[in-house]
């Protein structure tokens, strides 16, 4: 039996900062972000956007079409998470009107969570091929501002909904992993930004991959030349183009311009949205679905996730027949073509904007979001709205 992708949507902030504008502040040469990191533009949530509402969105898209009654468990993989105790995916259950038999839970590991969701959900699935799980990964990159990180943040929530005989991508059953306790990435639970020590984190990155992609290809028995097209976790696409290239090194063999075209495929999103952490790789995915112009039926798609800490995989699918029927390539492109510019003030407006913490009734100010926000905080409980 066929298992994996069924449904697929992403959303991110309706605002953005031009990578220029931030270099210009900073005294840096905007060349450095725009070519030697590849991000153009960074996504910034504004007041009353989060992990939840930019799921719930996300998810509102993905499950058009879908029989809600079939769900019975919620995934909700996030490094963001607006509260200690109760799972983010609780509130958009809520928000999506899903049914009451149902489980939910909340995952994190970094920028790899949403891979073992998907690990996961397809094991419920197996067992149970008349359900659906929905998969949310949603999260905020946030680093101080003027840190190395800063140019590196963005925002972005990808949903799938995973089933039995998917209309988009079956999952191989086979994978390469690795755990290993390193800190090249966290964040204690008094700091809202992370902290980060880059050139390692960027080191381990390819270090990792490297171990899963050997594994994988021993268990598999799959050579490079299967892959029609590779997605990355993308930090900064940078990174990712280092990643191709390693790869290819790794195997002898050399990158050609078409490899390189394929790839750009996978980034041209996470160039304007920026890192959306557990969500990018798959933002990557959606990427590559909307702007090929080539039927992509019967690709083979190679994933590798990477999350700090850390936990790497390297994992493979299918594309299936009618996947173009099942995309949203409109809604994706129509967002991101409408989004509003900020200057630097209002960017760092946002990024300073405080929750308030003290119990009393107070209204989040409004500005452009999908059809959820956050509108109040009320005896330090999340106020969610359906516009
Ligand atoms: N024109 C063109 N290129 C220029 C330039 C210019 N004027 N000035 C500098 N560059 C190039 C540099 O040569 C360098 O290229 P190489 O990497 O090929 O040498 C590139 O721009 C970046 O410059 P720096 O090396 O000076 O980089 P930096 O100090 O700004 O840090 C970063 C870059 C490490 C990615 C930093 O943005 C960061 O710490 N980001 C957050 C952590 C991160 O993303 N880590 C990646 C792996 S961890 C992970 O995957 C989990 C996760 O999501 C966080």
């Amino acid at each position: 039996m066929k298992v994996g992708i069924d449904g697929l949507a992403f959303y991110t902030s309706h605002y953005t900062l031009d990578l220029e504008i931030l270099a210009k502040v900073r005294q840096i040469d905007p060349n450095k972000f725009y070519s030697g990191l590849g991000q153009h533009k960074m996504a910034v949530p504004p007041p009353g956007e989060d992990v939840v509402t930019m799921g719930a969105n996300a998810a509102l898209l993905a499950l058009q079409n879908i029989d809600k009654s079939s769900v019975e468990m919620v995934l909700f993989a996030t490094e963001s998470g607006v509260d200690q105790s109760k799972a983010a995916g609780i509130y958009l259950h809520h928000l999506l009107a899903l049914p009451t038999r149902c489980r939910v839970i909340e995952l994190k590991q970094a920028c790899y969570s949403a891979t073992i969701a998907l690990q996961l959900g397809l094991s419920f699935i197996r067992q149970h091929p008349n359900k659906k799980v929905l998969l949310v990964a949603s999260d905020i990159a946030r680093y101080g501002l003027n840190t190395p990180g800063e140019s590196s943040q963005g925002c972005g929530a990808v949903a799938m909904v995973l089933s039995a005989n998917p209309r988009i991508l079956s999952l191989d059953l086979e994978y390469g992993i690795m755990t290993e306790n390193v800190m090249d990435f966290w964040r204690p639970n008094y700091s809202d930004a992370a902290l980060v020590d880059g050139k390692y984190s960027s080191k381990l990155y390819l270090t990792m991959l490297e171990k899963c992609w050997l594994q994988y290809k021993e268990q598999s028995n799959r050579s490079l030349g299967e892959f029609s097209f590779i997605c990355y976790h993308t930090p900064v696409p940078k990174l990712v183009e280092k990643a191709h290239h390693q790869l290819f090194k790794i195997e002898e063999q050399s990158i050609t311009e078409d490899h390189k075209f394929n790839l750009n495929l996978t980034l041209e999103y996470s160039r304007i949205i920026g890192n959306s952490y557990t969500a990018s790789l798959y933002v990557c995915l959606a990427s590559l679905l909307d702007l090929a112009q080539q039927n992509l039926v019967n690709s083979r798609i190679g994933f590798y996730s990477y999350g700090s800490g850390c936990v790497a995989e390297f994992f493979s699918g299918v594309i299936e027949k009618d996947y173009r029927t099942h995309l949203n390539t409109e809604f994706h492109q129509h967002l991101l073509q409408n989004r509003s510019s900020l200057s630097y003030e209002e960017y760092q407006h946002f990024y300073e904007y405080a929750y308030p913490s003290d119990g009393k009734l107070h209204e989040i100010p409004k500005y452009r979001t999908g059809q959820f926000r956050l509108a109040a905080i009320e005896n330090h409980k999340r106020i969610y709205e359906s516009l």
